[in-house]
This record gives structure tokens, sequence and C-alpha cells, in this order.
């Protein structure tokens, strides 16, 4: 970081390069085509990007369309020259065959435009699940000056006075549905009725995680991350945020100077604190990775398991989005993890100040929604980072193992952390789909697999492992069976799933060589998910399989799924394109 307010901006050697005039003469003519002068150009002014992750396809970030003009406010009231262009857009649930194969795409293309043309310093638009994590990514591997704005939650839903979050209800809805209790038109009626205003979903899904984890890496400014979508001090946000980003090009801050490890780690604890996704160790990986920090998933075990959980939002607890604005949003959550020695204060913020700074004081509003440290809802709220003898790797997250499972998987006499069952292999989400309900043998001691929808083999990782049983044991009153997958689930399910399973059946896991019928021990104390099956007969297996030319997914349907595939890495590594980990603050000036 330095101060030199006289530095010479990147934007220069485009607009006013005076060893090459003739082509800044070329930079600036068709810049001028609607109506910027050669004098503002020239002026020395820095150039802000808005990185526009808007559009009328990806409807969570849509309002960013609004909000930008506040923006563009702010950086001209501080002294920049706004230029927004749009980033490719991501929808979370409306993208085929899943949005998280774009997230490396947008990346990818959003390094290429920080990096090739005048831009000083960019506002990052974010909301939607995988439009926060790819624009962090570029920002790291590009390292020019950049602050991220929400676009904050929709209002909350209502159904009949309670409250309905967006995803979760739909979970609810879909076994109402499956055991008859409500019909589909009454189907459709309860999942609209969590859709509210603009903005991104109103649950402690990965959209609210991922813009929480922004704030609390210190990438966006104070109390960014809650309000919601329609306040107007969600346009305030953005008239700061665009003011805010002139002095960060004029003060050289740039993301490595914010995004040290120390602020993973703080983001870990608030992980844990809010009842984050399963999607976030992903993120987080893949921006430490592109940032060149050194982070792992073991981390998330040591820095994240031991905390509390404090945040009573769905699909954890009863709150939505509007109530975690009221209650004080992430600094009333740091301040309480900073108490008690969670979170390392002096990591740095886009506010210019520290994280320490900035929160210390806030306080909770309401604690029916935000738990002071002393009396959280739930001890020991972080991720188990699992092993085993069918995958390296995978996470579960204990938040949201409610008493039924605990009463019928766990607390069994002797044996109180672990359970056995017989596993039911499903072989990606269409396979499950076709048999589910017509397969032999499910019942209350199956544990669900689900394998080929990991990063290569569903490309881009399918958010399916959250698997319902089939309809008669949801008519017997069994809700939920223990699921196991190589893909990802939903962060608005409530589910307790192991997931993110690396290696991938489809990258030599052993995930392809389980059967059904196979007995499989899982053991959360000892943190351990083992199929009961000799090392000889896995072996055999093994040889097998890979004699028969390996576990295969689908085919490729468009060509970025294939170049995905050909350099994509596995969930505990980020999933990112593995090519591209070698481009590391490539910004010149
Ligand atoms: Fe876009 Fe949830 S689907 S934020
Ligand atoms: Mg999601």
């Amino acid at each position: 970081m330095s101060s030199d307010h006289n530095r010479e901006l990147r934007s220069r050697s485009w607009f006013n390069d005076p060893a090459n005039p003739g082509m800044t003469a070329i930079y600036l003519e068709r810049y001028l085509n609607y109506g910027i002068t050669i004098e503002e150009l020239q002026s020395g002014k820095p150039i802000i990007g808005i990185a526009q992750s808007g559009s009328d396809l990806s409807p969570c970030n849509r309002h960013h369309l609004e909000l930008a003009k506040r923006v563009r406010d702010g950086i001209i009231a501080s002294g920049g020259i706004p230029l927004e262009f749009p980033v490719h857009p991501i929808q979370e649930t409306g993208k085929r065959p899943g949005a998280a194969l774009d997230r490396n795409l947008a990346y990818l293309g959003l390094v290429e435009l920080l990096y090739g043309y005048p831009i000083d310093g960019v506002v990052l638009t974010i909301g939607c699940d995988k439009t926060t994590p790819s624009q962090l990514m570029a920002a790291a591997t590009v390292n020019i000056p950049a602050i991220a704005l929400s676009v904050g939650p929709m209002l909350n839903g209502w159904h009949d006075g309670q409250r309905t979050g967006s995803g979760t209800i739909v979970w609810k809805a879909r076994e109402q549905l499956a055991t008859g209790d409500i019909d589909y038109d009454e189907f459709l009626e309860l999942v609209a009725s969590s859709t509210n205003s603009v903005g991104f979903c109103n649950t402690m899904g990965t959209a609210s995680t991922m813009n929480s984890l922004a704030e609390a890496l210190g990438m966006e400014l104070p109390g960014g991350a809650a309000i919601p979508a329609p306040y107007r001090q969600r346009a305030q946000m953005s008239y700061q945020t665009g003011a805010r980003i002139v002095d960060l090009v004029r003060d050289d801050v740039k993301p490595s100077d914010i995004l040290t490890r120390d602020a993973f780690l703080n983001a870990i604890a608030v992980n844990t604190a809010i009842g984050g996704s399963t999607n976030a160790p992903i993120h987080l990986q893949a921006i430490a990775r592109h940032m060149g920090v050194d982070l792992s998933l073991s981390d998330w075990q040591t820095h994240g398991h031991d905390l509390p959980l404090l945040v009573n939002l769905q699909p954890a607890g009863e709150y939505l989005g509007e109530d975690f604005y009221r209650a004080g949003g992430v600094p009333a959550v740091v301040n309480q993890l900073m108490d008690a020695g969670a979170i390392r204060d002096d990591a740095m913020t886009v506010s210019g100040r520290t994280i320490g700074q900035n929160c210390r004081g806030a306080v909770i509003e309401q604690p029916e929604v935000i738990r002071p440290y002393r009396d959280p809802l739930m001890h020991s709220a972080g991720f188990v980072v699992m092993t085993g003898n069918i995958f390296d790797a995978a996470i579960m997250k204990t938040s949201v193992i409610d008493d039924e499972f605990r009463r019928r998987y766990l607390q069994q006499p002797g044996d109180p952390d672990a359970f056995e069952g017989t596993a039911i292999v499903f072989d990606g989400p269409e396979d499950y789909h076709a048999r589910i309900e017509t397969e032999p043998g499910v019942d209350a001691r199956s544990i669900l697999f689900m394998r080929g929808a990991g990063p290569i083999g569903y490309p881009g990782a399918a958010e399916v492992v959250n698997m319902q049983p089939p309809a008669a044991l949801l008519q017997a009153g069994i809700g939920a069976l223990p699921c196991i997958g190589d893909g990802r689930q939903s962060g608005t399910s409530g589910s307790p799933s192991i997931l993110n399973a690396s290696p991938e059946a489809a990258a030599g896991g052993n995930l392809a060589v389980l059967r059904t019928g196979d007995r499989v021990r899982v053991d959360l104390r000892k943190a351990r998910v083992d199929m009961l099956v000799d090392d000889e007969e896995i072996a055999a297996r093994r040889t097998k399989l890979d004699s028969a030319g390996g576990y295969r997914g689908p085919a490729s349907q468009t060509p970025w799924q294939q170049l995905h595939r050909d350099s994509v890495g596995q969930m505990d590594a980020g999933m990112v394109m593995e090519d591209a980990t070698g481009y590391q603050r490539i910004a010149q000036t």
C-alpha cells in the first residue's frame, strides 16, 4: 500500500502515453463516440470499472442495474470516471446443467476484461451464489484495486403468517407434495411466496453466505452484506462504495493487501457463526488459490469447527434476510467473535480500517436473530472434514443435524457418534430420479450415495447430494436419510449430508467402486466414512473398472463443458481451472 497520489495510473498507458502517441490516438478515438471528452480521459482521474453482473438472465443480481446509477454518482463525486461493462451472467437455479460450471467461465472472462482494458479499479457487483466468488477470484488474479458491492437479499417471504425462505421452502414443499398434503397449485403458491422483491435468496444459502464472507474478508464496506436489496440504505451503500473505490485507487490498495491468510481465517470463523453454506469452502479455496494464499480444507476443521452458531437464519434456524440486517448483520457477528478471540482483528479492509476497527462495539439489536457468543444456538457448529476409504476429503455441516436425525442415527448405546448402513448407489441425478421410488431394499437404515456429480463427472459439480427418501419412507415419517456424494448441496437445504467428496468417482475416487448393498460405517467422532469391504476386494474392483476404461460421466454437451473438464481440479482444491493458477497478480501499468 502506498499513498502516492501522483502515481501513474495504468489507464494512462492507454489514453495518455507520450512514448506512443499513435496508439494513444487509437485508444482515445472510440471512447469519445458516446460523449466522453479527450480532456476527461487525459485528466489523470482514475477510471473505475463497474463489473455489471445484473441482467434479465440473472434476476438475483438484476437490481445492480439500478444500483449502478448510485455507484456512478459516488465514483464521479469522488473524482473518478465510471465505465460500466457486463460480466457473464449467472443464475443459480436457471442454468443447465448447473450454474457452478459458469463460475470459472465468468472468472476467466472478467480476468480478460480487467487485464485488457484501461481500468484502474473495479466495483464488483456481487449477489447470486457464484457471482461472488467468480468476481473475487478475478480481482485476485489481476490484483487491481477492487471493492465488492452486494445487491442484497430479497425481502422476507411470508405465507399464512410464517416466514418462507428462498430454496428452503422448496425442499419443505416438495415433501408436502410427495406426501399429498398439498396439490401442485398450492406447491407453486408456497414456493412463490418466498420471492417478495428484487435481490438474492433471503435464507442463509450460498448467496447470503458468500456476500457475508466477502464482507468478512474485508472486500465490502462494513455492513454491506445484509442490507435488503430494495432498502434505501442499499442505494446509499452503493454510492459510498463508488466513492470509496476511487480512494482505493489513489491509495493503491490492492486485493493482495486485503485478501491475506488472516482474512480467510476470519471468513472461516464467520461462516460457522452464520451457519454458512457447504459451498463456502470450495469458493474460499478458489479465491485463496488465485490470490496465492495458503489455505486448505483442514483450516476449516482447525479454525471453524469449534466455534458456535450465532445466526438464527433458515435453513439452520428460523429467520430471514431482513431480520439479519435489523439484528446487526455481519459487524454484530464479528464483534461477538472478536470478544471471544476468534477474529484476527488487524486484518485490513477496503474501508481503510481494520476489521477490528470496523466492527468493535457493533451491537446485537435482536438477540433472537443473532445470539451472543456466550449463549449460542449450537456449540461446535462448524464443518467436520471427513476422510476414509471412499474419499480423501469431504465435509459435513453439523449445524443442520436435527434432533430426529441425531436420535435415529447417533446417540445409540455404545456407539454414540457412529452408525452403519447399507449403501444405495446412484450414478448422477438422472439415475436417482429414475430409480428412487422403485429401488428394492431402501429403508431407514439405508445410506444414499450419489456419484458422478463432481467437477468432472457432472461438469461444475451438481447440487444433488441431498436426496429425498422415497415417498413410502416419507409417509412413514422418515424425513431424511444420510446422503453422501461427490457433488455439492444447495446452501438452502437443511440436509445433514456428507458432501464435496474428493477425489470424485470420475477422478479415480473409490466412490466409483462402491456397490449397492455394501455396508458403510460413518463415524463423526473419528471423522471417517468407510465401506466395510476388505482392501483386496476394493483393489480387485478397481482393476476391473480401470481395465474397462474407468468411471465415465455423460458426454460433454457444450465446448465449455469439455474445456472445463480438461482443466478443472477437485473440490477440496477449490474446483479451479488448474491451468489458470500459474497467472497471479498480473496487472501491469
Ligand atoms: Fe440466486 Fe439464490 S438463486 S441467490
Ligand atoms: Mg445454491
